[in-house]
Order: structure tokens, then C-alpha cells, then sequence
């Protein structure tokens, strides 16, 4: 039994709640802290119920740094995983200060603390979108960097940040996590993506189309250079990105190189919107009615990550299949039509 502490910022997130339980059941203790601005408790209770263990959580910004300082010494955490953020690349546009307080100022608050708690394990989210746009797919973890909105900066910002305090302070051992396209949920139905309001990314439109909430999905083109027309992203399943955590929190005990360690958790396969579209029929027995618009601005053809490295250095591999994930997408959506509610 390992009884290694891991304070968790944003567990009560999509990534963060699905994190908790791998945790729990490799026998790690956890504690949360979050302030559920893009989140529900209700996560953090079906997370107790699908482990059958209890945990503290903390209702806090991460930003406010003194009450982080109490934490960090009545908690006594091993190691941090610090997913609290906010994670919308076209929300970040229009509420850029607000992205780069919460995600700049909260990472440095962390940091801060961190240092004079001398916790020095971290992991840290990082993203697919902080890759320059025009690189060679599938992307290797050494491609130019670079960020075309404020999320994205954000993200590289962090990074840099990281890069410069482990370069100088051989005490740190840091894991970046670069994240493509997270999907699916916990095969209970149970916790899942909940997103406020309507949400932006794919496979939470496309199970609302499925269940009748939304009338139909628009197509954001279909003239990529791709093999329908459609772009292709690298889907993997939560659980498997969850995995890939613990691998990065054992991997960096081990890992006293001058930078941190930096892996894409991805799957190397690429499927495209129709593809998509097509295995969720198939998964939910329902018809998903779509339509042709125009290329959202922004967007690449195809994405895809090179998964090789974190096979080598976390020995993590992406095992769920497409099938699986649309599978537990509609259990997850057909148990929560509403989200998190009381059950
Ligand atoms: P999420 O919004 O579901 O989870 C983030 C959690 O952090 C939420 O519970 C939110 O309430 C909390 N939070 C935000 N700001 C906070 C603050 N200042 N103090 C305390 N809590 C705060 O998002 P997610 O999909 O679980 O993503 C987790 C992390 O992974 C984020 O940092 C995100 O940028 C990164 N990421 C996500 C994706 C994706 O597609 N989901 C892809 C790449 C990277
Ligand atoms: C997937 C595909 C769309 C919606 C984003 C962020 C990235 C990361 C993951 C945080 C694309 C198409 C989508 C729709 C569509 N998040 N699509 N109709 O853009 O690959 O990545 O989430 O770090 O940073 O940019 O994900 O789910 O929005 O789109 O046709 O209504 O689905 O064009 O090809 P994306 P997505």
C-alpha cells in the first residue's frame, strides 16, 4: 500500500475527478483542492462512491496564496498535480486577463508555496496547443513551441516558468504533461465532462446531439486535405490519460535531469469528425444529424501526437479503443443528462 499523499488542484474537474480515482485505487491518499468554478462537489462525491474511500477536499483558489501556505502545512503533500485552470481556447480570447490571472498567477502562487513547503514534485497540465501550428504531424515533444491565443501563451508561459526555476533549483522534479484530445469517462457513468454552459469540444456536442438536447452537430469543414475532408484529432480516453499521472509521478522520483520531463499523452492515431460521428452511432443506437460549415478559424487539419517518448520514459501507452470511448461517453451522458445532479 502506498501511502504517498498527492494534493490534486482541480480535482473536481473532468481530468482531475478521473485522476483522483486512479490514484486512489494504485493506493495513493489524496486531497483536493478546488474552487468549483468550472466544477461541481457532486463530482467529488461519485468519486468517493466509485473508489469506496473518503478524502478531504478544500474549497479554494488556488491564488490565494496564505490559505495555500496552510494546506500545504497541515497536508504535508508528497507530491502535487496541478490541474486547476481555465481551458477554453475561445473563451481565453475574449477574457484574456482572466485567463492569464488564473492559469499564470495560480500556477505562481502554487510555485511559491511548493518552494517554501520544499514539496518539489510536480506535475503540471500542459497542452497539444502550445505546439506551433505548422509543424510535422505527428508531433515529437522537441517541435517549435509556440501559441496563437491567450489560452495557449498561457500554457507555454507556464512551461517556461517551470523550465527556468528546475534549470537553476536541482531540488525540482517536474513532469510537463502535454494533453491532446481528452474523451470519454469513467466506464460507471458515474463522473464524466460536465461542462458550464454549452460546450465547445467535440464528443460533449456530439452525445448532446445524440440525446436530443442539442438538434444537430455543424461540421466545422469538410475540405481539410484529410481522408473525408474532416479534421482529424488524436482522441484518448480519460482513463488512460488518468494512468499516465501515476507513470509521471513514479517517473519523475527517478528523474534528476536539468530540465523537466516532458511527454505527450496521446495515442499516435488520428480519427476524423465523421469518423467520430459514425462510432457514436454506432455506440448509442441513435442517428446524429449534422451539417457542413465553414473551417473554424483556428483550427488544423489534422493533429496527432507522437506517443513514443512516453512509452520509453513513463512505459504509458494509450490502450482504450474509439469503441469504448463513445461507449462510455453515452453512459456517462445517458445516466447525466443534466450533469452532475443529487442522485
Ligand atoms: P476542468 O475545467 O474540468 O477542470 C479544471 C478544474 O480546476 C475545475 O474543477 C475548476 O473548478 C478548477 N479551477 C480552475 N481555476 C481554479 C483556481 N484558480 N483555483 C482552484 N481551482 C480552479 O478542466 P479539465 O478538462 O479537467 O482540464 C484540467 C487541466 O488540463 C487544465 O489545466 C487544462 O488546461 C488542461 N488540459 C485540458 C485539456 C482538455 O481538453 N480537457 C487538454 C489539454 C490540457
Ligand atoms: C475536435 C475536432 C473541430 C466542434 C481543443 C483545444 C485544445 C485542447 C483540446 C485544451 C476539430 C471539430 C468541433 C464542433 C466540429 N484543450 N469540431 N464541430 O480544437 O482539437 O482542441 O480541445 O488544452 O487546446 O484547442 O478540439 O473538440 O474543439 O475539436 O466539427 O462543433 O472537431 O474542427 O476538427 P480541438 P475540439
Amino acid at each position: 500500500m502506498n501511502k504517498k499523499k498527492i494534493l490534486i488542484t482541480g480535482g473536481a474537474g473532468y481530468i482531475g475527478s478521473h485522476t483522483c480515482v486512479v490514484l486512489m485505487q494504485a493506493g495513493f491518499e489524496i486531497v483536493v483542492l478546488d474552487n468549483f468554478c468550472n466544477s461541481s462537489e457532486i463530482a467529488l462525491t461519485r468519486v468517493k462512491k466509485i473508489v469506496g474511500r473518503d478524502f478531504k477536499h478544500y474549497v479554494l483558489d488556488v491564488r490565494d496564496t496564505d490559505s495555500l501556505r496552510n494546506v500545504f502545512a497541515v497536508e504535508k503533500p508528497f507530491a502535487v498535480i496541478h490541474f486547476a485552470g481555465l481551458k477554453s481556447v475561445n473563451e481565453s480570447i475574449d477574457q484574456a486577463l482572466n485567463y492569464y490571472d488564473n492559469n499564470i498567477a495560480g500556477t505562481l502562487s502554487l510555485l511559491k508555496v511548493m518552494k517554501e513547503s520544499q514539496v518539489y514534485k510536480l506535475i503540471f497540465s500542459s497542452s497539444a496547443t502550445v505546439y506551433q501550428q505548422s509543424t510535422i504531424m505527428p508531433i515529437a515533444e522537441n517541435s517549435l513551441l509556440s501559441a496563437c491565443q491567450p489560452y495557449g501563451q498561457s500554457k507555454l508561459m507556464i512551461e517556461e516558468i517551470i523550465r527556468d526555476i528546475v534549470k537553476v533549483d536541482a531540488n525540482w522534479q517536474v513532469a510537463i504533461l502535454r494533453y491532446f484530445n481528452p474523451v470519454g469517462n469513467h466506464e460507471s457513468g458515474l463522473i464524466g465532462e460536465a461542462p458550464c454552459g454549452k460546450p465547445n469540444n467535440l464528443l460533449p456536442l456530439i452525445s448532446q446531439v445524440a440525446s436530443g438536447e442539442l438538434a444537430n452537430l455543424s461540421i466545422f469543414g469538410n475540405d481539410y486535405p484529410t481522408l473525408d475532408g474532416t479534421g482529424v484529432r488524436d482522441y484518448v480516453h480519460v482513463m488512460d490519460l488518468a494512468k499516465g499521472h501515476v507513470a509521471a509521478l513514479q517517473a519523475i522520483e527517478s528523474w534528476h535531469e536539468a530540465l523537466p520531463l516532458t511527454v505527450n499523452l496521446g495515442t499516435g492515431r488520428g480519427y476524423s469528425v465523421l469518423e467520430m460521428i459514425h462510432a457514436f452511432e454506432a455506440a448509442s443506437a441513435k442517428v446524429i444529424p449534422y451539417k457542413m460549415v465553414g473551417r473554424r478559424a483556428g483550427d488544423l487539419a489534422v493533429c496527432l501526437a507522437d506517443p513514443s517518448l512516453a512509452a520509453t520514459l513513463l512505459d504509458w501507452q494509450a490502450k482504450e479503443s474509439i469503441e469504448k470511448i463513445c461507449a462510455d461517453t453515452w453512459l456517462w451522458q445517458s445516466m447525466n443528462p443534466q450533469g452532475y445532479t443529487e442522485i
